[in-house]
């Protein structure tokens, strides 16, 4: 049982262009449809990524062609794999980043934000439990946009663990810092959920959530060279995700 994180960092737009209609044709309809509701290019490209990313992991694994692999949606939005319900995942992307966990077994959320973003921390109060928004008081005030960040993360990762999303009050639940661990309460009861957290070289910030403790072993990769091996693919193939997806 692992936990497997990809990244890709800020995809780089003008070589990824010729290739868009090679990785659109991955997708499937309500994937594409919200590729095509997105309005700026690099979103687009991050959001084409995540999903590409999703379907040739799958295809990979379990030997389907990535067009074939069937994602559907859960009542709030998260996606799954009907045909392997086992085999869960979530995407995150933005601020330059596309992010994919996948976990066998366990239900699991990610999310992302970029570190060096700056938020007044001053909207802590509206969204965090008044325990949250002291702690953030307490942080020095150079680190405290970045610690909101950080709880931010740790909050919608949650979030995006359950299947709730955003409809469900970001003070519902409360985050502690037990040493090293981040813990989760509801009803002043700890959550059976275990949080990594880290920092790319670029200061992304990348939060995952399990609902299983200890957190599985973890794989973290940069899929850097994905995008290497497409580059150089001939246009409108798409190539076999065995060849680069190990
Ligand atoms: C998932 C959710 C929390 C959005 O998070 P986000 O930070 O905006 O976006 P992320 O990039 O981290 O995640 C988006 C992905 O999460 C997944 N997702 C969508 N609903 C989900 C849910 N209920 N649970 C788990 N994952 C979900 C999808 O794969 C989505 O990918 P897509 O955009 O390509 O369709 C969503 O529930 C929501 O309510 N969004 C509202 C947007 C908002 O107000 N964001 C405030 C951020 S400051």
């Amino acid at each position: 049982m692992s936990t497997k994180i990809y990244t890709i960092e800020r995809p780089d737009i003008s070589s990824f262009a010729p290739l868009q209609s090679s990785f659109m044709a991955l997708l499937g309809e309500r994937e594409r449809q919200s590729v095509e509701r997105t309005r700026k290019e690099k979103d687009k490209i991050e959001k084409i990524l995540g999903w590409a990313m999703c379907r040739l992991e799958a295809s990979s694994r379990y030997g389907v062609p990535p067009v074939e692999i069937r994602i559907d949606f859960h009542e709030k939005g998260k996606p799954f794999f009907p045909d392997f319900p086992d085999f869960k995942f979530n995407i995150s992307h933005g601020g330059g980043i596309v992010a994919v966990a996948f976990c066998d077994h366990h239900e699991v959320g990610i999310d992302v934000e970029s570190g060096a973003r700056k938020v007044n921390p001053m909207i802590a109060e509206r969204f965090f439990t008044p325990a949250e928004a002291e702690f953030l008081q307490k942080t020095p005030p150079q680190q405290r946009s970045h610690a909101f960040l950080r709880l931010w993360t740790v909050k919608e990762a949650y979030l995006k663990m359950t299947g709730d999303g955003l409809s469900k009050p970001l003070n519902s639940f409360e985050i502690q810092h037990h040493g090293d661990e981040i813990k989760i309460y509801e009803d002043g009861k700890v959550q059976d959920c275990t949080v990594f957290q880290y920092e790319t070289d670029q200061q992304q910030i990348i939060t995952v959530c399990v609902n299983t403790f200890p957190f599985p072993e973890k794989k973290v990769k940069k899929k850097f060279e994905v995008l290497k091996f497409l580059l150089n693919t001939p246009k409108k193939v798409v190539p076999s995700p065995k060849i680069y997806w190990q």
